[in-house]
């Protein structure tokens, strides 16, 4: 059974985010990539995060191996450790996004629940679900750490795409071609939906 603290109270603060985001200009939201290892959406989320920095925007990328040797080091990859580990990072990116901060994620996020339960935590059009698509294919050619053949060889158990689902999202807000357009092509594709939402002030 879930464990939840008593006597906890909910302190408004006097600061409201209104208030921290007209300061910077710019709304908090949270920019959340999915798919499959090696599909790109490490690389994709970093130059958005550099074109954005550019034009000044103040954002912030909380991104996949980074987290799980810090605020998640405890949690591995069964289905239970990813559901927490999708459940603090959205937590993580609620808080940044209440800050004013245009917050980039990158994770598999396998499971839709896990990712609907984030979307749950933010207000309307403030996650942005972005769906890197590149086939199993694609993703096994690249292997950049060579750990699908190691999936493939049995020497990783439960790895996603081999023999643990990846259940992609049915509505996103955006759909990157990855496996046939090249990564600042897909960047762009995300600053233009920015953009168009008039996210970017
Ligand atoms: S999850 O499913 O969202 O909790 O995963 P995430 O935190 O994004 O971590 C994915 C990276 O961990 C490495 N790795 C694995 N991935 C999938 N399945 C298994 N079993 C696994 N074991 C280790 C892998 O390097 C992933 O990195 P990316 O950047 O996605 O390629």
């Amino acid at each position: 059974a879930e464990q939840l603290a008593t006597n906890v109270t909910w302190h408004d603060h006097s600061v409201a985010r209104a208030d921290r985001e007209k300061i910077k200009g710019q709304k908090g939201v949270v920019i959340w990539f999915t798919g499959l290892s090696a599909c790109g959406k490490s690389t994709i989320a970093n130059t958005v995060d550099h074109m954005l920095n550019q034009m000044g925007r103040h954002t912030y990328l909380l991104d996949g191996d980074n987290i799980r040797m810090g605020l998640n080091k405890n949690l591995k990859f069964s289905a239970e450790d990813r559901a927490e580990n999708i459940r603090r990072i959205g937590e993580v990116a609620k808080l940044f996004a209440d800050a004013g901060v245009i917050t980039l994620t990158a994770f598999i996020s396998p499971y839709k629940k896990d990712r609907d339960a984030v979307r749950a935590l933010l207000k309307d059009g403030e996650f942005i679900e972005v769906y890197v698509d590149a086939s199993l294919e694609t993703c096994e050619k690249r292997d950049p750490k060579g750990l699908y053949k190691k999936a493939r060889a049995g020497e990783i158990k439960g790895f996603t795409g081999i023999d643990d689902p990846y259940e992609a999202p049915e509505k996103p807000e955006l759909v990157l071609d990855s496996n046939n357009k090249g990564i600042d092509a897909l960047a762009n594709e995300v600053v233009a939906y920015l953009k168009s939402k008039n996210l970017l002030g």
